[in-house]
């Protein structure tokens, strides 16, 4: 799609009351995304030759993620509506662009198929303007469009509504397109003569039509591309109606998604081919998922990485992550902050890898902590296995090496170096590096004492035996004993 004479502007300046945050309403998330970052990605593939976006409330964050987009950004301060924020903009838009396409920041919903529609219709028109238009079940809170015959005359404003307008199903979705001469005049003339006080947008469709201009609407087939998230609930709704599409999408792609109601996937997340996702399972943030992989319920992925046929059993956490192909990690593991797990290798329940690199075949099957260490091909991690990094100031690393064996119940002291085909015994605390080839042995040596449990019976039974004196309730002993002697 290449609409080379095209200027897009988004309309995200205003601060969003209803939401009733001290965040600026399109920094809101749904489906993984900020609503305006939604929107943006739903303009990009249009090919416009500009995009703007108008800022305001928390403008340097907002700018930001405009600026992130590739958009230019505009500032409107203070906020006097809809109509401001174009008037604010205009200067920009007077550079010869053949059409502005205008949207509001807080529409995450809409679809760049549907806003390539509305350019078209536009076009075959040849109107001076073409509104994005939805016939909603409940209209309430939006612009109506009133028509005369089929064409667009104006639109009202709820709070302005006449009560034989409060039936019309028809409203406006506050996403249009305009040719700009026809537009910027008529901005001077908007007037704040309304409940909010505001410089509408909306009123500039009855000043075309009182000019004799052509206004065309395009109404939208899917009504929900229409909404604006006004509210928390409205959130929460869009929210699941962009995972809902998301688990579409990857289904479609050749992804088993099972009670796909269940999932959570953010927007930019990709899933391989024959991957199946099990109930309750999150995939957030960048996580990229190869084929034929098995992510079993409650687990949690965030900005992850894994390739081919891996197994994640339930409740995983994997936090900027790597898992190499073919491995199988959990139930209950913890892979955070740059975790490597090279092929073939394992990790089992309640083992955490932070910062570390698990090489190809190696295993680390139960209850460890892994940090800052670099573990070798084949090497077995034994259960309980700690790797003390932390030395109350500064992180130090740990270096085992390939097909070394760790018994278990290991701690180890770092900084420390252990090298190839080493025997760790089970229980030993080392605070030495080991030499490749060696046993190291770093416990005390059992000591055992035959009889000393009978032994600590009688001694028992003896005291069991002794009267118990009047005042105190305690056996007689030794105190006692003591006592009478200083007497
Ligand atoms: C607007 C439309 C309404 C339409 C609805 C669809 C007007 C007057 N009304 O109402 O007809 O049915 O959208 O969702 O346009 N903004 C600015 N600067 C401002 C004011 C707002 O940039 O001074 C931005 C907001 O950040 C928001 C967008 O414009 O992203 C729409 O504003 P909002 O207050 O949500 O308008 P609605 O009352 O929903
Ligand atoms: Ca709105």
């Amino acid at each position: 799609m290449k609409h080379p004479e095209l200027a897009v502007l988004i309309l995200a300046a205003g601060k969003g009351t209803r939401i009733k945050s001290n965040l600026a309403k399109v920094l809101h998330r749904a489906g993984g995304r900020t609503l305006l970052e939604a929107v943006l990605a739903a303009v990009k593939p249009l090919g416009a030759r500009a995009v703007f976006v108008v800022v305001g409330h928390q403008a340097e964050e907002v700018a930001r993620i405009a600026e992130a987009a590739g958009a230019k950004v505009i500032v409107q301060k203070p906020q006097l509506g809809t109509g401001h924020a174009v008037r604010v903009a205009r200067r920009k838009l007077s550079r010869g662009f053949a059409d502005i396409l205008i949207l509001p920041g807080d529409a995450p919903l809409v679809r760049t198929q549907s806003l390539a529609e509305l350019l078209e219709c536009h076009r075959h028109a040849g109107a001076a303007a073409t509104l994005m238009t939805a016939i909603l079940p409940d209209p309430t809170g939006y612009g109506r469009i009133v028509r005369r015959a089929a064409a667009v005359e104006r639109i009202v404003e709820e709070k302005s509504l006449k009560p034989d307008e409060r039936q019309i199903a028809e409203v406006n979705s506050s996403i249009y397109v305009f040719r700009p001469p026809k537009l910027f005049p008529l901005l001077e003339r908007l007037g704040r003569n309304n409940p909010h006080r505001e410089f509408y947008l909306t009123d500039v469709i009855a000043l075309l039509r009182e000019a004799g201009e052509e206004v065309a609407g395009y109404t939208v087939a899917d009504f929900h591309e229409a909404l604006g998230a006004n509210t928390r609930a409205e959130l929460a709704e869009m929210d699941r109606i962009l995972r809902r599409r998301k688990a579409e999408a990857l289904m479609a792609a050749g992804v088993s998604i099972y009670m796909p109601e269940t999932v959570m996937i953010d927007a930019d997340v990709s899933v391989g081919a024959d991957t199946t996702i099990e109930p309750g399972v999150q995939l957030l943030g960048k996580t990229k998922i190869g084929r034929g992989c098995l992510i079993r319920s409650y687990s949690v992925l965030t900005d992850a990485i894994v390739e081919d046929r891996v197994t994640v059993r339930p409740w995983c956490l994997v936090t900027q992550s790597r898992l190499g192909k073919d491995t199988v990690v959990g139930p209950f593991a913890h892979l955070r902050d740059g975790a490597e797990i090279r092929p073939g290798a394992r990790v089992g329940n309640y083992v955490e890898v932070k910062k570390s690199v698990l090489g190809e075949g190696a295993k680390a099957m139960h209850l460890s902590y892994l940090g800052d260490a670099k573990i070798g091909k084949k090497t077995n991690i034994g259960a309980g296995t700690i790797t003390c990094n932390y030395d109350g100031v500064k992180k130090n690393p740990t270096r085992i090496g390939d097909n070394v064996f760790v018994g278990s119940g290991t701690e180890l002291i770092a900084p420390i170096k252990i090298g190839d085909k080493v025997y760790v015994a089970a229980g030993s605390t080392l605070t030495e590096n080991v030499p490749s080839g060696a046993l190291a042995v770093a416990r005390a040596r059992q000591v055992n004492k035959p009889g000393w449990v009978r032994a600590q019976k009688r001694i028992a039974a003896a005291e069991a035996r002794r009267p118990r004196t009047r005042k105190t309730g305690q056996r007689a002993g030794r105190r006692g004993k003591k006592r009478s002697r200083r007497r």
